[in-house]
């Protein structure tokens, strides 16, 4: 009993030295990011959440940023083993939006105060780069809004184009630093690759979100701590973080879902290492747990993404089971939203949200 006890201690002041170390320097090895994550030094859990809790605040405050997506088209040509949309999902009932659905739903967007519009997509070529700039020119023309496009891995010469057109950001997952992983749960697709597109659109301009799943198949810890030194060497604005969950219509039907600890432990650990970029607290998250998103946003996320697409459609977006869906009209959840970001003490951000980060000086967060 007193040994174990005296194990603890030690843990904990392990611990506590290691979380001293990443709030002040804001950067640890892949040995010590592991140590940071590791189930086994859950006792200090609530030190590492407070800790990106505070850094949150000081980094980017209290205002969360409310962005508003539109799931546009569930056609993927991919076939990511983890995912419903997955081209060999013959199950999987698909559906497109027009370009004029989509701007009459930025429309409405803007009406309620959203400031950013999220375009995301399976990868569909249905959707050709000279479309994808006629619906950016048009959302843009709406007033000063900011649009972020999430539709895969594309061509140079099309993300460029919708730069020209507009966008402003881009989130493309990175989903595991591990190449080995990677290519095992991505057929016919590399990192490299991936990174590389990542490259374009720095290049371009963008602000850029990456991001990973916790809890894929064979991932271990430190392939997690790779994912966020990944994070912090690509400078991102952005960062999407959730638990992997198996779909019964996928290959990894019968694997285990990533817990929501671990998730929440990379999450703060994100936070505590790219202090200044725009963290959502996922869906994924809250398709775990009910409490998710109030946990999440205490444990250093500081951005909600809140799904606009029509109900009809929206059912129809199943990356996983169980999808957590906002009940009601847009405006009774922006208005339920707010109210549970009050209960928090925090504000809704009523700017743009763009990062922090002044654009095209890298690393110039002023912590
Ligand atoms: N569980 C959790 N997240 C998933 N994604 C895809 N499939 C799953 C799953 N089964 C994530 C990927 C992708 C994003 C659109 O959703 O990270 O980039
Ligand atoms: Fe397609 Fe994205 Fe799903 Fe992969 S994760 S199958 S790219 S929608």
């Amino acid at each position: 009993m007193r040994k174990l006890s005296n194990n603890n201690e030690e843990i904990r002041h392990e611990y506590r030295l290691l979380l001293n170390k990443a709030k002040k320097k804001g950067r640890l090895s892949r040995e010590e990011l592991s140590l940071l994550l590791k189930p086994q030094n859950i006792v200090e859990e609530d030190a590492l959440f407070s800790a990106a809790d505070s850094r949150r605040k000081e980094a980017v405050g209290d205002a969360v940023h409310l962005r508003a997506l539109i799931e546009f088209s569930n056609f993927c040509r991919c076939n990511c083993l983890y995912c419903g949309l997955r081209r060999k999902n013959d199950k999987a009932a698909r559906y497109r939006m027009t370009g004029d659905e989509i701007v009459d739903i930025a429309h409405e967007a803007v009406k309620l105060g959203y400031r950013t519009v999220v375009l995301q997509s399976g990868e569909d070529p249905w959707y050709t780069g000279a479309r994808v700039s006629a619906i950016i020119r048009r959302i843009k023309a709406i007033s000063d809004v900011t649009v972020t496009l999430s539709l895969g891995e594309r061509t140079f010469e099309e993300l460029r184009d919708w730069r020209e057109a507009g966008a402003d950001r881009y989130l493309l997952r990175h989903e595991t630093a591990n190449p080995l992983l990677y290519a095992k749960l991505n057929p016919q697709r590399k990192l490299s690759t991936r990174l590389k597109t990542l490259e374009h659109l720095r290049q371009l301009g963008y602000q850029v979100g990456a991001g990973f799943m916790v809890g894929l198949p064979d991932q271990k810890v430190e392939d997690l701590a790779e994912d966020l030194l990944l994070l912090q060497n690509l400078d991102v604005e952005m960062a999407g973080i959730g638990p992997f969950i198996p779909h019964p219509q996928t290959p990894l039907g019968d694997k285990k879902q990533g817990t929501l600890s671990l998730t929440l432990r990379a999450l703060a650990a994100a936070r505590l290492l790219i202090p200044c970029a725009h963290l959502p607290a996922t869906t994924a998250i809250r398709s775990i747990d009910p409490q998710g998103w109030l946990k999440a946003l205490k444990a250093g996320a500081n951005v909600l993404m809140l799904n606009l697409t029509p109900p009809v459609h929206r059912e129809k977006y199943k990356i996983y089971p169980d999808k957590y869906s906002t009940g009601g009209t847009p405006a009774s959840v922006r208005q339920s939203i707010t109210e549970l970001i009050h209960s928090l003490g925090r504000t809704v951000a009523e700017d743009r949200g763009d990062s922090p980060k002044p654009q095209f000086q890298r690393s110039e967060c002023p912590l």
